[in-house]
């Protein structure tokens, strides 16, 4: 960093500051629908749109309904969508079975988005939690969440996603190996073209406690997720993480949580410069929302504050609950 070459009264920052005019002239970040990722919760059935209770503003569509409000971010300039199905208990097996049926929730509405709005990417999400009766992210036996069988699963998985579409696959379990398990399959399979967006930095966090509520393993978790996420005391751990995923190929890499772990976005970006995404995730919304329903934020200020905060952290890029009302505001 340069030195400051003069002083006061020569040197008056707040001369940048005058007015919109120069502060526009001077802004080193900005934030465009084009950086969004908007998070999309599914559900069976046919014309449903049902709320979530501790995400206020935030709905489970069944997939007409999903293809609705997908055509409606694609006007606005968002450029992908990332599917979370609640699965019905029913589905939900020791087996995990469910998670690789070209017919479930996720690979149904992924074809009919993508049949139809062929521009819009679809991301979707890798992890054997919501097909569990565990809630875990993979396969719990005498009270340890197996790494090597659970990457077989996960290979399935993402092949069955592939399959239905998707452009953009994100694996969100922390088990070792299933990045390089995973794009060797999609090479094998020829689907050369689908990319990895690896949840690379994920942190064992209690800002996923509404996320759990709109996919429903609230009531199934057992236990926590520390020996597969990361301690939220670490960063060297979670760039040997980005690292490693970015060595087996992906080609993407997301921080999660995101506004408690800015330090770890910059981090990420001066050291790969690759491209970075952070998740604004459930409880960071919650929060939000709850403070501003109280009168105590303002909920348009604290929604585009936080995420010029990503930008300013280095981020191309932010999955957020947000992203539809911000892209309506901008239009
Ligand atoms: C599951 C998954 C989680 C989130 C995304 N994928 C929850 C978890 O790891 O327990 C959280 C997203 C959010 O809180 O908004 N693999």
């Amino acid at each position: 960093m340069n030195q400051v070459s003069s002083y006061f009264p020569a040197l008056r920052l707040r001369r940048l500051r005058q007015s919109s005019a120069l502060r526009s002239l001077v802004s080193e970040s900005s934030l465009q629908p084009s950086d969004l990722i908007w998070p999309i919760f599914l559900r069976e059935g046919e014309n449903i749109k049902q709320p979530i209770d501790s995400m206020p503003g935030v709905f489970r569509y069944s997939v007409d309904q999903a293809l609705e409000v997908a055509k409606e971010a694609l006007d606005l300039g968002i450029p992908a969508i990332c599917l979370f199905p609640h699965t019905e208990s029913d589905k939900r097996s020791a087996d995990c079975s469910e998670a690789w049926n070209p017919k479930n929730l996720s690979n149904v509405a992924t074809r009919t988005i993508k049949k139809a709005l062929p521009e819009l990417a679809i991301m979707t999400d890798v992890a054997l939690d919501t097909y569990s009766d565990t809630g875990h992210d993979g396969f719990l036996v005498n009270g340890e969440v197996l790494n090597d069988s659970t990457v077989e699963a996960l290979v399935k998985q993402a092949l069955s996603q592939a399959e239905a579409g998707a452009d953009i696959i994100g694996p969100s379990d922390m088990m070792d190996g299933r990045i390089g398990a995973i794009r060797e399959a999609l090479e094998r399979a020829e689907y050369d073209n689908v990319m990895l967006l690896s949840y690379a930095a994920k942190y064992a966090s209690t800002f996923y406690g509404p996320f759990r509520e709109a996919v429903g393993t609230y009531g199934a978790l057992n236990g926590d997720k520390k020996s597969y996420q990361i301690d939220p005391a670490n960063s060297n751990e979670a760039l040997r993480c980005v690292a490693r995923d970015l060595a087996e190929g992906a080609d993407m890499v997301m921080i999660k949580p995101g506004m408690p772990y800015l330090d770890i976005c910059r981090k990420v970006k001066d050291g790969f410069g690759v491209p970075t995404f952070a998740y604004q995730v459930s409880g960071e919304y919650a929060m939000i929302m709850a403070a501003s329903r109280n009168g105590w934020l303002d909920l348009e200020k604290a929604m585009f504050e936080s995420l010029m905060a990503f930008k300013r952290a280095g981020c191309d890029g932010i999955l957020t609950y947000f992203a539809l009302a911000v892209a309506k505001k901008m239009n």
